[in-house]
């Protein structure tokens, strides 16, 4: 999850110290390279950028040193391209009077480099940061000015992402030089400071600044000037005049991006991170191979902890019932303790783990070793001690996940086995990748108020059961640890069809049974429905809308209609939804639940 700043003001000053700082505020979003760029009042650009920590970076390459009128400092998470200098952003034009960053993913980033190879351009790297400025320069070079050549741009790059960019050549009628920003699907606000204005992908580092506040929308550009600044429609040009809002709230508020906690914002980044994810997996060169050692794979593991292994479980169901590929998910310290020992050279152990420092997990791995199998990494933390242990890794591009309790990568991990079932898949009909965003943010708004209900529901009670069957028995145990995690109650996940070997007992008048069920399951599930029913328990559903299954629960929260392997997936976000809210209602902070650890690095 990358983040931008870009700073105009009214006389040359020290300005590195100030993007540094800025940064700083960024980095909690998550990054890998750092870089600044200023521009002086003759125009002269001195860009310093690497891969690594702030205070590491700034260590070798001085950024407290730079001078300038204009400054930019990217922080970058990498998706496209390694982490390394070349890639690391801001990036320069051909011939160095262009600069400029962004933020976000540009799907169509590889055709594109190929046409400015072709075209004779001076490409450095393959960060798709890299082909905004390009995009840029081809207009600037037919003649266009700034404004006209970042509108034709526009139209040239496909994904979500907002982009900063200044020229050394372009000074005002004032002799004051600005910087433009452009924004379709990543944020981006504007600050108007006394003597400076300033635009970032999100609050907290504008705040130390100014609290007078510009929004920016989806399909506009900002030209910003020292006093001033003017709005744009993309696609018209046409000028448009909002007056800034005064940001009364403080700084905690504005880290949390409005929300009220990290959970819940984190919950909400889910239809954006997915939708990077989809993109990084299909431009990716790296998926050939994983995928290749994963289906040569004589056995097949998939080992993790806590919600890592509940997605092992969701992930291990897809490549079966899907890729008719047979893989086991394991929790990984009973997997040193037993399969490992059975390993061969033959066989694939893809290790889950969304910090990459789970002592379980890098336990399994070291079992693993010897044996000479593949060790396969899916991990969201670049630079963990999995990542660099795996023989071949997947990231899951999730940026920072504060909140104890994992959601976004969760979301995440099942996205990228599904995405990895699909591309190897035996049977039905191949997922629609391009639509799965939207539906995981309607599923998100559609199911918000009926989780609120499940969860006045729950609330009273100091335990209970969810239930899943077959694809659903991994999302059952998520939402059931969630749960346990953040509101202290006691709720046990089980498959349905287990429920009558014994838990049943527990049963008594209006107990409530959760059933997360998927399209074809719902028949199966009207039987575990009824044995509970039956004994006076309280059904609530969580399914696409079916009529048998209405018939037979007491509540229902529908989801969107999708296919059994998507709706699946979606059943997370209302699980997720009910964990946070009656966490809130008995007055827990589910951002940081007590006795829990969000990397447990011990045995
Ligand atoms: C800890 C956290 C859990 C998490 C588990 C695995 O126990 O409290 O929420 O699921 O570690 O973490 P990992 O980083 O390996 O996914």
């Amino acid at each position: 999850m990358c983040g931008i700043f870009g700073i105009v003001t009214e006389r040359e000053q020290m300005l590195g110290a100030l993007l540094l700082e800025a940064g700083r505020r960024l980095a909690y979003r998550g990054y890998d390279s750092i870089g600044c760029a200023t521009i002086d009042g003759s125009g002269q650009i001195d860009l310093r950028k690497d891969a690594g920590k702030i205070d590491e970076v700034d260590g070798r390459l001085h950024f407290k040193e730079m001078r300038g009128r204009r400054g930019i400092v990217q922080l970058r998470w990498a998706t496209f391209g390694s982490p390394s200098q070349a890639n690391a952003q801001p990036h320069l034009d051909s011939d160095g009077d262009l600069v400029g960053a962004h933020n976000g993913n540009i799907v169509n980033n590889v055709s594109l480099r190929e046409e400015f190879l072709a075209q004779g351009m001076t490409v450095r790297g393959t960060n798709d940061g890299e082909s905004c400025v390009h995009a840029v320069e081809r207009y600037v070079n037919q003649g266009r000015d700034l404004v006209e050549a970042i509108r034709c741009a526009a139209g040239d790059l496909q994904g979500d992402y907002a982009f900063v960019v200044g020229s050394s050549n372009e000074r005002g009628e004032d002799g004051h030089s600005p910087l433009h920003a452009i924004k379709k699907g990543s944020g981006l606000v504007v600050g108007l400071a006394e003597g400076a204005t300033c635009v970032s992908s999100d609050l907290p580092s504008i705040l130390p600044l100014t609290n007078r506040i510009l929004r920016v929308f989806d399909g506009e550009m900002v030209t910003l000037w020292p006093d001033r600044v003017e709005l744009r429609r993309v696609d018209t040009g046409e000028r448009i005049e909002r007056a800034p809002e005064v940001f009364t709230q403080g700084m905690d508020a504005a880290v949390k991006g409005g929300y009220r906690h990290f959970m819940l914002k984190e919950i909400h980044e889910e239809p954006q991170v997915a939708a990077e994810l989809i993109h990084w997996l299909q431009a990716s060169p790296h998926v050939t191979p994983f995928l290749e050692a994963l289906t040569a794979a004589r056995r097949l593991y998939f080992v993790g902890c806590g919600t890592s292994y509940h997605a092992c479980l969701v992930g291990a169901a897809y490549f079966n019932q899907l890729a008719g590929i047979p893989a086991v998910p394991v929790l990984a310290p009973q997997f040193r303790e037993t399969l490992a020992r059975t390993l061969t050279a033959d066989d694939a152990v893809v290790l889950v783990s969304q910090s990459g420092e789970t002592k379980d997990v890098l336990n399994a791995l070291n079992a693993s070793r010897p044996t000479g199998a593949r060790l396969l990494g899916v991990l969201n933390v670049l630079g963990s001690t999995l990542m660099h242990a795996s023989d071949h890794y997947l990231p899951l591009a999730c940026g920072y996940e504060i909140s104890v309790p994992a959601t976004k990568t969760y979301l995440n991990q099942v996205l990228l086995f599904l995405y990895l079932a699909d591309r190897v898949r035996a049977h039905g009909d191949k997922v629609d990748w391009a639509k799965l965003p939207d539906l995981i943010a309607t599923t998100l708004e559609s199911t918000d108020e009926g989780a609120q209900y499940v969860a006045s529901i729950l609330n009273p009670l100091r335990e209970m059961y969810y239930l899943g069957y077959g694809l659903t028995l991994g999302m059952a145990l998520e939402g059931a640890l969630k749960l346990k995690e953040i509101t202290y109650a006691h709720c046990e996940g089980i498959l349905s069809s287990e429920f009558k070997h014994g838990p049943l007992s527990s049963v008594y008048e209006g107990y409530p049974v959760l059933f997360v069920t998927a399209p074809n399951d719902a028949a199966m599930m009207v039987n575990h429905v009824n044995e509970v029913t039956c004994r006076g328990g309280r059904a609530i559903a969580i399914a696409a809308e079916d009529a048998l299954l209405r018939q037979n629960v007491h509540d229902y929260l529908v989801l969107p209609s999708a296919s059994q392997e998507v709706a699946t997936l979606l059943s997370a976000l209302p699980l997720q939804l009910i964990s946070y809210y009656m966490s809130v209602a008995r007055g827990i902070d589910p951002d940081f639940p007590r006795n829990l650890s969000k990397t447990l690095t011990v045995d």
